[in-house]
């Protein structure tokens, strides 16, 4: 029997349900990781290694969870990811974490490869709801231009290019599962028939150009006034290129362990890159973000201790949407909500910017 809503208590609960209640195709689309899922799983466990430095006596009566992103005040210091082929988990697909965003104002980006329509999703959100746009960077780069004008007339408030999938990884547990059902929209951007056997994210997925290098990164600069992050970076180095080339944030991200199976993990690379953006002095001129495996406040707070400006979060949205629709996603949010005010209340913190590097040990991760 399935669970009532009410008895999932954090993340991981939904993620338990989506697994007993999914169909088999559509679980093996969102679970799956790359390879032998060894980046999947230490996504989440790399947070295991930090730990907390807590602060007493600092009357945290009143605890303000908000936080701004690019720009924009959010009520939480997360975003809901892109996430592809949002209706094999629930037949309204995409639009219903639109609405879960808005009532807990927060952002959501919107991906490439979403099953509804990117016009369906932009109009899904009220009033000044913000949304950004997940690019995957389409061989034919007059496609590319027109989507990217189409999101920045449409409102868009920031591009986050993949830079981590010039080809798409090999998640066994998907390609074993012969997806069925995928929606015609993304048939169609992809431009010829699918092939099946390569399972769901590989038939989808054919249109994306692997010679996408540093050289077109003046070219986006050129086309669009929406600030430009790159999604998918995994070390300081390329950190420091994407300073240089001009963009306004990067994500630290291995794509949810979904691409190179022994990617680090983002909070782990967060540490890395951190520490130089500060000797350089260039913590300012650039946000950084980081995914993969963030489950708990715990979480979200040890990345902007670190020095993130946010977080992103992909499945678990995705496990609750499709084992309760709305109201999964809402309590999701609102779980999330709850656990951030105790754990900021318990860390000494009334306040976001009152997050700093002395309230964690890192030593745990071995970089001092
Ligand atoms: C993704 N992710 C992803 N990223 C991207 O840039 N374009 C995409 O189309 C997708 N599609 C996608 C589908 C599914 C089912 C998953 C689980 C993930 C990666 C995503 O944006 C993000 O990096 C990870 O999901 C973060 O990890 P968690 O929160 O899922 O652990």
């Amino acid at each position: 029997r399935m669970p009532i809503l009410e008895q999932c208590y954090n993340l991981m609960d939904f993620e338990a349900v989506a697994r007993k209640v999914m169909k088999k195709t559509a679980w093996a689309y969102y679970s799956s990781g790359a390879d032998d899922e060894i980046t999947l799983r230490e996504n989440h466990n790399a947070f295991h290694k930090i730990w907390f430095r807590p602060r007493i006596l600092q009357d945290v009566e009143h605890i303000d969870t908000s936080a701004t992103m690019l720009g924009t005040k959010v009520d939480m210091p997360y975003y809901v990811t892109a996430t592809a082929l949002g209706k094999l988990g629930h037949p309204e697909g995409e639009v219903v974490l639109t609405r879960g965003a808005k009532k807990h104002n927060v952002i959501q980006m919107i991906p490439t490869l979403a099953s509804c329509s990117f016009d369906e999703i932009i109009d899904a959100a009220e009033g000044d709801q913000v949304q950004w746009l997940q690019l995957y960077v389409n061989k034919n780069r007059d496609i590319t231009k027109r989507i990217v004008e189409h999101a920045e007339k449409r409102g868009c408030k920031g591009l986050f290019i993949t830079v981590d999938a010039p080809q798409l990884g090999r998640r066994e547990k998907d390609m074993r599962s012969k997806f069925d059902d995928v929606g015609s929209n993304v048939q169609s951007s992809s431009g010829s028939e699918v092939d099946r056997s390569q399972g769901a994210a590989r038939a989808i997925s054919s249109f994306i150009d692997p010679a996408l290098s540093w050289k077109d990164i003046p070219w986006f600069l050129s086309i669009t006034k929406m600030p430009i992050l790159l999604k998918g970076v995994q070390c300081v180095e390329d950190v420091i290129r994407a300073v240089e080339a001009g963009v306004h944030g990067v994500v630290l991200s291995n794509h949810g362990g979904r691409q190179l199976d022994f990617a680090r993990s983002g909070i782990e690379v967060l540490a890395e890159v951190m520490p130089v953006l500060r000797e350089r002095g260039w913590q300012d001129r650039i946000e950084i973000y980081i995914d993969g495996g963030v489950r708990r406040a715990t979480d979200i707070i040890k990345a902007l201790c670190l020095g993130a400006k946010g977080v992103g979060i992909g499945r678990p949205f995705l496990y609750a949407m499709s084992a309760y629709g709305l109201p999964g996603v809402d309590r999701a949010m609102q779980l999330l909500k709850d656990e951030m005010e105790m754990n900021m209340r318990l860390i000494g913190c009334s306040k976001i910017s009152e997050l700093n590097p002395t309230l964690i040990d890192t030593r745990g991760l071995g970089m001092h």
